[in-house]
């Protein structure tokens, strides 16, 4: 897949009819237009109009405050609808229902299927070919989950969208864009639903789902003397998840670098939002290895962004986020050797030791956070209270040593497993190596579950500077005792994200200097009322999360695993690079074509939502007008 060709015959009436609008500002040309579906010239123009390419110039005058609704006059007839489903090949889904609605009084009741969603509601496997189920439910504002995981009554379409394009050609991502754009309605992009902010999901928009993008490609020699790269790389569909592409390397003898994850979409959300890896402490983050993106703009072009075409949205697109710029098809990486690598996973609670001798055993491992970052691995550890019981538990789920012997990952564990041992605790390091990374990977994470109904999770990425002296380490141990203590279910990662190639990118520069990657979580009663909800994430944010931030001032946030409430996100997801990403937004979409909350720019529209809760339940307006 390349820029594609344009039929000429195909573009003798529309295209040129659509270049006399086209934007001088991004270049188009009749030979960028949209590779019309001969069928379009059969229409009424009125009708073609809707699946056109369109100048991106803001009109002047009139602006709708919010975008286009069912009920507001603009919105599209059924004709238009229809028209939409014949030119994407059938491939409209209209409608498509919460897989719950089989537990909720209506048409769709069916006590024997609701009964099976139930018992496997939680694994991954069944959201992530469901064309709109959010694995946040927070998200997408609590509505039509299986009753005894949260009941809602009723089921309502909450913060699901209303018609889907399962897309399996850029031509139907271009027309689903252009739709969406010509007709003012609000446009999501999905493709397995894991975003924590409800980044895929939007109250009766059109989305574009990119999941079944799955080829995936081996090239032997990739050159690129921009960037400085050659060797092997793999050109994959942006539906390619985790499980399928560390596969698909490992039987060329190759890694890539993709999330911990198996059902993540690497090559969707995570890459382009920046992406921390069990290898990211040999090779940096995912967005560092990317050598190229075929995407489709607001405009509804097809193009390349590399080094060489589109630069600037080629920056834009590794580490500025996703549902910003435009819909992503494929995506190529750099691929890496294969390695063997050595991992453990063990556990220690206070439990017998007491809660003083516990807390020493974190301290002393918070002394080795730098040099084990430093010597390229990944730790992978969670810190979980439970008030009932006053019980602490550590769990290391993995520490994981690429391209480490047993001998280098014994060494590198040793002096602080010495002080464990010192203290008296019992702890059973299965320390295992493998030959490969495959297999390492296989066996040390465990299959991801939907999220909770009740919690939301804050991030704060702790630099170096954190852990350069004992008085520093000291205040920050301080600070994450005192969040267990507060309740707080903590996930961190001990890994250094510095690209060795130093690509000039979009990535938060947090990432460059961060030793440890933290991430906390707030929770609430599950029948907690609306507002008592937003009391306990506020005070969430003005408390723990805001002593994380204190003790890490300029530091920042990881724009993935985040906050929808996080104060200030432009700096704390972009640092340094969010001046020049407002600008590439203004440039690539000034008419926000593409919205996803948190996301660069989004600071000018507010999800309505109905319960005044942060999710995305309610309309999508502007914020000032
Ligand atoms: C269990 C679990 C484990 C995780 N592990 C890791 C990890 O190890 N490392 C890490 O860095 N992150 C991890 N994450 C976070 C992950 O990076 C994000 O959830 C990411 O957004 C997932 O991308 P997706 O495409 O699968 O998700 P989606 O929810 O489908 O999309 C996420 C965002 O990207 C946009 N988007 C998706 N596809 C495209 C596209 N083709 N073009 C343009 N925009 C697009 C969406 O609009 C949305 O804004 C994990 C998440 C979960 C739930
Ligand atoms: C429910 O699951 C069982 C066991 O997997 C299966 O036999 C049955 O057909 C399912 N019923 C429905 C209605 O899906
Ligand atoms: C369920 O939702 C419908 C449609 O929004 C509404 O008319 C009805 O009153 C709701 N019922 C309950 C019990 O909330
Ligand atoms: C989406 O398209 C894929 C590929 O054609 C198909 O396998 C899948 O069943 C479709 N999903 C839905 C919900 O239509
Ligand atoms: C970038 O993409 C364009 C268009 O496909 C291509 O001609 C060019 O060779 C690519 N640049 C590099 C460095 O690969
Ligand atoms: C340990 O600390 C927790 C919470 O701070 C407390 O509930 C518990 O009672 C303490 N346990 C002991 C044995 O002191
Ligand atoms: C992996 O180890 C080999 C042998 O020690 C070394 O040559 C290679 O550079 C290492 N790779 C990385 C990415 O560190
Ligand atoms: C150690 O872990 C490996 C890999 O997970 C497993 O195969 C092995 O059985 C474990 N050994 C013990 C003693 O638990
Ligand atoms: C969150 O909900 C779960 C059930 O889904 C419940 O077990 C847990 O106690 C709740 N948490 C809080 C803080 O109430
Ligand atoms: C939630 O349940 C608890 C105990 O089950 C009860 O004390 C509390 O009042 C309930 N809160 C609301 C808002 O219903």
């Amino acid at each position: 897949m390349g820029r594609p060709s344009f039929p000429a015959r195909l573009c003798v009436t529309i295209c040129l009819a659509a270049s006399a609008q086209a934007n001088p500002v991004l270049g188009i040309s009749t030979s960028a237009l949209l590779d019309l579906d001969s069928r379009l010239l059969e229409l009424p123009s009125t009708l073609a109009s809707l699946f056109l390419p369109q100048s991106l110039q803001p009109p002047s005058t009139t602006t709708r405050r919010c975008k286009v609704y069912p009920g507001d006059a603009a919105w599209p007839s059924d004709e238009a609808w229809s028209k939409l489903n014949q030119l994407t090949d059938n491939r409209l889904l209209s409608k498509p229902q919460p897989q719950a609605a089989v537990c909720y009084n209506g048409p769709s009741f069916d006590a024997e299927k609701c009964a099976n969603i139930t018992a496997t509601w939680s694994r991954s496997y069944d959201h992530m070919n469901d064309p709109i189920e959010a694995m946040s439910p927070v998200t997408q504002g609590m509505t039509c989950l299986p009753p005894n995981v949260f009941d809602s009554h009723n089921c309502t379409r909450g913060g699901f969208p209303l018609y889907v394009i399962n897309a399996t050609e850029p031509k139907h991502v271009q027309l689903g864009v252009n739709f969406a754009r010509n007709n003012g309605i609000r446009l999501v992009v999905r493709n397995t639903g894991h975003d924590f902010l409800g980044k895929s999901s939007g109250k009766d928009a059109l989305s574009i789902w990119t999941h079944y993008f799955k080829d995936m490609t081996y090239i032997e020699e990739y050159l690129d003397k921009e960037l400085g790269y050659s060797g092997p790389a793999f050109k994959a569909g942006a539906g390619v998840q985790a499980f399928e592409a560390y596969k698909a390397a490992s039987e060329k003898s190759r890694t890539i670098v993709g999330g911990e994850g198996e059902t993540v979409g690497i090559f969707g959300g995570y890459i382009q939002g920046g992406g921390h890896s069990p290898l990211t402490s040999l090779y940096g983050t995912g967005a560092d290895q990317v050598l190229s993106y075929d995407v489709v703009t607001a405009a509804g072009d097809f193009v390349v962004a590399n080094s060489t075409s589109n630069a600037d949205l080629f920056w834009a697109l590794r580490g500025g986020g996703g549902s910003t710029f435009g819909v992503v098809t494929a995506v190529t990486v750099k691929a890496h050797p294969e390695m063997p690598t050595t991992a453990s996973r063990f556990s220690f609670t206070s439990e017998k030791i007491g809660n003083e001798t516990f807390w020493a055993a974190v301290r002393a491992y918070v002394d080795y956070f730098i040099p084990n970052a430093d010597a390229g691995t990944y730790a992978y550890f969670v810190l979980i209270p439970n008030v009932l019981s006053g019980i602490f538990t550590f769990n290391m789920s993995p520490f994981f040593a690429p391209n480490k012997t047993l001998e280098e990952t014994n060494a590198l564990l040793e002096p602080w497993f010495t002080r464990l041992n010192n203290l008296g605790i019992e702890f059973d390091p299965n320390v295992t190596h493998f030959d490969t990374f495959y297999d390492a990977w296989r066996s040390s994470f465990p299959l991801e579950v939907v999220q909770k109904v009740n919690a939301t999770t804050g991030s704060r990425m702790f630099p170096r500077e954190n852990f350069q002296s004992e008085e520093k380490r000291e205040e920050l141990f301080q600070n994450l005792r005192k969040s267990s203590e507060n309740n707080r279910v903590q996930v961190h990662f001990n890994i250094k994200a510095v690209d060795p190639d130093d690509a000039d990118n979009a990535v938060n520069p947090a990432w460059r200097k961060n030793i440890l990657f933290a991430q906390q979580a707030v929770r609430w009663p599950v029948n907690a009322t609306a507002e008592e909800i937003l009391k306990i994430r506020e005070e969430f944010q003005a408390t723990d999360m805001q002593r994380w931030r204190d003790i890490s001032p300029g530091a920042g946030g990881y724009l993935a695993e985040a906050d929808r409430l996080e104060p200030n996100f432009g700096q704390s997801f972009w640092g340094s690079k969010y001046p020049r990403l407002l600008e590439l937004k203004a440039k690539w979409d000034p008419l926000d074509v593409f919205f996803a909350t948190t996301s660069v720019g989004s600071e000018r529209w507010k999800v309505e939502s109905v319960d005044s809760l942060p999710n995305e339940n309610g309309k999508l307006c502007r914020v000032d007008s």
